[in-house]
């Protein structure tokens, strides 16, 4: 650490203002006519470094020799710092995984570690130090369209995959040449944004921002995550790029987080807009001042500090340590050692069939059964099922959004999956037109309907006013129920979608999110029974639209929906409870829950809460097993539940296992009425439960 520090003072030492802020400027470089910018010293990284946005077809080897050629020109500077190469690596490089909302329905922070380090090392094989990743912003408004990017709706469980994340990324040793630097974004309050509108402001109290905005930006700075990236949004009247208060005094005083932070994209710029500041030069001083080291795209650190610090608008010492920060972050990812990249890498590092076979377990252990009637799956005893609905040949549909490097001819298309698994002797039949679909399903036995979101209505941007399926696909859904087949809808998504009546037309449903390039294999081994289904909801589904923001862990109300009459909380036309609850999901077998016990009604420090669980069903399953807390009375509100904790158990048909959590008094933790943040004495009440609107109930005293 010390030599790190030394060679930092070192460089520091050295180099001029000009070069001083060069390394504080991240441009967007297409090709190499950036050269001269490079050798000047007047960039600290580079972002999308090679290829189109799409990705599409460009050319492994010459990415990585792309890299290296900027880099070289970077090393030809005077004080020869290597760029930091910074790409979004979101849900897999080349080997395109589920979207991350899927992969916290795995409920399994060791699945996303695993992702990750596949991610990093095809990336890094190209050339990339640096992803934009993870994004950690607690999503509870499905309208925004880029919930899909997060882990949901939930503190600890995004908390939990924010740590694994980084972990994976990152590794034990971020200097290795297939690790990448991670960063955890958009700090803080992003996916707030008022009507799930993209880019707008958010309104969020202090103890909320504290108890359910911050914990996994905390957690992503105790894995040691090396960056972060300010939000876009205006929070309280304070955009998250000017705003010292959250990337200075909560990030570094209270976290002691050592790494550097990047804008958002031209957020720095974006100040004026925002009506925060005069002008470039302006924006420029109110970000650096707040503690934004890189200034991403928007050029208006490397236009305009020079002046700022000679006005004394900024001052060389501000200038200085966001340099010093950046410069750790290179030195501990080893550029200094290795700046340039092995092209042979590309060759042998990426889509590996190990990868590939993680891809297929992720979309496996991520898609959510939820409701399957009179054991309609897995399908068996089918001899000829029609496959409808737009998402029969589907292939990079099934990517999701953020995926630039992905190729869609990677993808096994669905209806070959299908003809590849299904049980010899079964008849498939595809048709992904609507009247085609209804001639067919009246001599089918059963149907397969695909239906669901293209990856371009969720992501960036891409926010929607209904939650309702795509237009024309419940029409379809209803057509094809009117024939009275037995029906399996499969819904490829972003979000979660109000898909209420559409789940009421068929007797079983599968909610797949946007799974991969393996998807097709996995959704196929699920509906043939060669895999139990073993996801789990990481968000509330709506009934309707008009129910967002929805999440469980909600305040109780004085009037909460449990009382009498007709003056409690509610809507008139439709119940106020989601579709499904968070936390949600079936098997092809059954799971019992008894036997609660608390290790004692006092809780000193610890407390074990344990129950058997039971398999009461005749096929092996998988189980997340939630531990839930309600802190009955507080100086402030408390969330009528709160996860705790889980664990995923597999067992046996009959097996039953106790399964069992400790609880702890820094858990209860919260931000108290006086602004202080700890723990009050009081009842508790705590479940073990499949989802957060059941389970055995036991009460402690703290
Ligand atoms: C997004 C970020 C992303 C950045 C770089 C921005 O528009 O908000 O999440 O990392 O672009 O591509």
């Amino acid at each position: 650490m010390n030599d790190v520090e030394d060679r930092v003072n070192t460089l520091l030492g050295q180099m001029t203002l000009e070069e001083k802020i060069g390394q504080l400027n991240q441009p967007m470089i297409h090709g190499l006519p950036g050269l001269d910018l490079l050798r000047q010293g007047k960039a600290g990284s580079i972002i999308n470094a090679f290829g189109a946005l799409s990705g599409q077809g460009f050319d492994h080897l010459n990415s990585a020799e792309q890299c290296n050629a900027l880099q070289r020109a970077a090393l030809e500077s005077r004080l020869g710092i290597p760029l930091l190469f910074g790409r979004d690596i979101i849900h897999g490089q080349r080997t395109v995984f589920p979207i991350p909302l899927a992969q916290a329905a795995g409920f399994n922070p060791s699945l996303v570690e695993q992702i990750n380090q596949i991610a990093a090392r095809e990336a890094s094989a190209l050339g990339i130090r640096w992803t934009f990743a993870p994004m950690l912003d607690i999503a509870r408004d499905a309208r925004w369209g880029r919930i899909a990017e997060g882990y949901g709706e939930d503190p600890l469980l995004t908390s939990r995959m924010a740590a694994a994340a980084v972990r994976g990324f990152q590794g034990d040793d971020v200097s290795q040449p297939d690790r990448l630097v991670a960063c955890a974004k958009h700090y803080v309050g992003y996916g707030a944004a008022e009507g799930g509108r993209d880019y707008e402001q958010a309104e969020i109290s202090e103890p909320t921002l504290r108890d359910v905005y911050f914990p996994p930006f905390r957690a992503a700075v105790a894995a040691g995550v090396g960056t972060i990236m300010s939000a876009f949004l205006d929070l309280n009247g304070m955009p998250a790029t000017a705003n010292r208060r959250l990337l200075t005094d909560v990030l570094r005083n209270e976290w002691g987080f050592d790494g550097f932070v990047v804008s958002d994209w031209e957020s720095v710029g974006e100040l004026v807009q925002h009506g925060i500041a005069e002008d470039r030069a302006h924006a420029a001083a109110l970000a650096l001042r707040a503690g934004v080291d890189m200034d991403m795209v928007s050029g208006a650190y490397l236009e305009t500090l020079a002046e700022n610090v000679r006005c004394g608008r900024v001052t060389l010492a501000e200038i200085d340590e966001a340099v010093r920060r950046i410069l750790r972050i290179k030195c501990r990812a080893g550029l200094f050692e290795h700046p340039l990249t092995d092209p042979e890498r590309a060759i042998h590092d990426i889509l590996t069939p190990k990868a590939r076979e993680l891809a297929r377990q992720a979309a496996s252990e991520t898609m959510v059964l939820l409701k399957n009637e009179r054991h309609l799956l897995p399908l068996r005893d089918f001899r000829r099922i029609l496959v409808a609905g737009p998402f029969v040949y589907a292939t990079g549909e099934l990517f999701g959004t953020w995926t630039m490097d992905g190729r869609a001819g990677d993808a096994v298309p669905l209806d070959q999956a299908f003809q590849a698994i299904a049980p010899a002797g079964t008849d498939l039949w595809f048709a992904a037109a609507p009247d085609l679909a209804l001639s067919r399903a009246h001599y089918a036995d059963a149907v397969v309907l695909l239906v669901g979101e293209h990856p371009a209505r969720s992501g960036e941007n891409a926010n929607v006013s209904d939650l309702g399926l795509p237009p024309g696909q419940l029409e379809w859904i209803t057509a094809m129920a009117a024939i009275g087949k037995p029906v399996v809808l499969v819904v490829f998504a972003g979000r979660p979608l109000a898909i209420t009546r559409a789940v009421a037309q068929a007797q079983a449903v599968i909610y797949a999110w946007h799974p991969g390039l393996e998807g097709a294999a996995a959704l196929a081994e699920i509906l043939f029974g060669l895999a139990t289904p073993t996801g789990r909801l990481p968000v509330s589904m709506p009934r309707t639209t008009g129910q967002a923001p929805l999440y469980y862990a909600h305040k109780p109300s004085g009037r909460p929906l449990e009382a009498d009459g007709p003056f409690r909380t509610r809507y008139v036309d439709m119940p106020t409870a989601p579709l499904f609850p968070f936390g949600y999901g079936l098997s092809y077998t059954s799971f019992s829950y008894s036997d609660l016990r608390l290790s004692s009604a006092h809780m000193r420090g610890t407390l074990e809460i344990s129950a058997l669980i039971t398999n009461t069903g005749e096929r092996t399953g998988s189980e997340v097993v939630q531990l839930y807390v309600r802190d009955l009375v507080g100086s402030l509100t408390r969330p009528v539940r709160e996860l705790k904790d889980f664990q995923r158990i597999t067992l046996q048909p009959g097996e039953a296992r106790r399964v069992s959590f400790i609880l702890r008094e820094e858990d209860l933790t919260f931000t108290r009425a006086d602004g202080s943040w700890g723990v009050e004495p009081g009842r508790f009440k705590v479940w073990i439960a499949p989802h957060a609107e059941a389970g055995l109930e036991g009460e402690f005293i703290l």
